[in-house]
């Protein structure tokens, strides 16, 4: 099979990574990549939005698959338009991409098909939208029902605080029309973890656990980020909690996106909080988490791109899923500064050193090559890949890859997995 990859960052590395070692992966290519990529896949210079163009290419070269990372092409229609092109795609269309889209359809959809999740309110008058925050009280959390680069979310301590949050994203528009209509909801204390599936449109098919960790800083702290490491399993998802994830979260929404006529596709993924009354929907993304898909690809030993072409054909109720007993971890390197602004082009040294750790893959997120130099291209730069017999065995061997990777302009958490080695312990 020919397969085409959209996307440029840590997520479309493991992506390109595990398809290329399946038996059935003939070319493989990559739009647009980055450096890390380019040594398992053809980098094609296409932006992941550039839809007819990318429809274009996979027309002229024969693609049998194109496997969509990221949720802005998805949400643009990609998914459809290959599909008028008569090419097979992993990813939910336009119609289904919505649940990611729009949060406020998201909150419609779990209120309309009985989905735990936290109470809210969506408002798209300031002064309505003020008035819930008096009667509610805090903490409490807004929300920008629109894409907001993972930024649309405040958690908010106080009162005074969620109605600046609300000055600021409906008059102010500091996200434009993403906040033309906020989401209000009820402060969920917890643990988090990421629930994946594979959808093919009637059957899902459950992923290994993972967990991320959002705050830039050790000891989950400072400005949330896209993700600064990840591992696999996540303790606190019990094969008891997945059983009833499966049941309550993510097979009702199965069958709600069907009646609603937007049947789904593709990999759903459910951020949850696992509370004391069970696991609550935060959100749902359309796509892999980015750095978790890292660690699900270390870890999944069956063959990916089958897997991945029977969701796309409607033929998961035949695939069998098989994971390694291993626990995976990715340690995230970031431009010193992220999730602010930092600089890009700086040199990035000893890699190869560092792929040399025993179970380490050296993932790239943002780089780009200059002749033989690495240059770091964006905010997230790398992700350190490891496996081991235990969380505190992966960790060992992510920071001792780390460590050999010479790179001072860039920074990394020390503490990925504090939260599963405490309860090893
Ligand atoms: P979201 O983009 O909706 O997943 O929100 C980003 C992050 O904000 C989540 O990963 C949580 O850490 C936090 N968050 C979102 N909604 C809530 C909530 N209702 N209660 C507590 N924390 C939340
Ligand atoms: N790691 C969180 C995300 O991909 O959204």
């Amino acid at each position: 099979m020919n397969v085409l990859v959209v996307g440029a960052g840590g997520r479309e590395h493991a992506l390109c990574w595990a398809i290329s070692k399946s038996p059935k992966c003939g070319k493989l290519y990559c739009a647009p990549g980055n450096a890390g990529i380019a040594v398992v896949a053809d980098l094609i210079d296409i932006d992941v939005e550039d839809v007819p163009a990318l429809v274009a290419f996979a027309c002229d070269n024969q693609i049998d698959l194109v496997v969509v990372g990221p949720e802005a092409p998805l949400v643009l229609g990609l998914v459809n338009d290959l599909a008028a092109a008569g090419i097979k795609a992993f990813g939910p269309t336009r119609e289904a991409a919505i649940l990611e889209g729009s949060k406020a359809f998201m909150k419609d959809f779990f209120a309309k098909y009985d989905i735990p999740t936290a109470d809210y309110g969506r408002f798209t008058e300031h002064a309505d939208a003020v008035a819930y925050v008096e009667e509610k009280g805090a903490p409490i959390v807004v929300k920008a029902s629109g894409l907001a680069a993972g930024k649309g979310v405040i958690l908010c301590k106080t009162e005074d605080q969620a109605i600046e949050a609300l000055d600021q994203i409906m008059v102010d528009r500091i996200f434009g029309h993403a906040g033309d209509e906020v989401v209000i909801e009820e402060f969920l204390d917890g643990e988090e973890a990421s629930f994946f599936a594979l959808v093919d449109g009637k059957t899902a098919l459950p992923l290994a656990s993972a967990q991320d960790h959002k705050a830039a800083y050790d000891g989950d702290a400072g400005p949330n980020t896209g993700g600064m490491g990840a591992y696999s399993p996540a303790p606190v998802v019990t094969d008891a909690l997945a059983r009833e994830i499966m049941e309550t979260i993510i097979q009702p929404t199965l069958q709600g996106m069907a009646a609603e006529g937007r049947p789904y596709t593709g990999v759903l993924y459910a951020g949850l909080m696992i509370t004391e009354e069970g696991p609550k929907t935060l959100e749902f993304n359309v796509r892999f988490g980015d750095p978790e898909c890292q660690v699900l690809m270390a870890r999944w030993d069956s063959d990916v791109l089958a897997a991945l072409d029977a969701a796309a054909g409607g033929q998961l109720a035949d695939i069998r899923l098989s994971w390694k007993e291993d626990t995976a971890m990715v340690v995230v390197m970031a431009a010193n500064g992220y999730p602010g602004p930092h600089v890009n082009g700086t040199e990035i040294k000893r890699l190869d050193e560092a792929n040399q750790v025993d179970d380490v893959t050296v993932l790239h997120s943002g780089t780009t090559t200059d002749g033989h130099r690495i240059l770091a291209a964006g905010g997230r730069v790398l992700g350190v890949t490891a496996l081991g017999e235990s969380i505190s065995a992966a960790q060992t061997r992510a920071y001792e890859a780390v460590d050999i990777v010479d790179w001072p302009d860039g920074f990394c958490r020390r503490d990925i997995g504090w939260r599963a080695i405490n309860r090893a312990d």
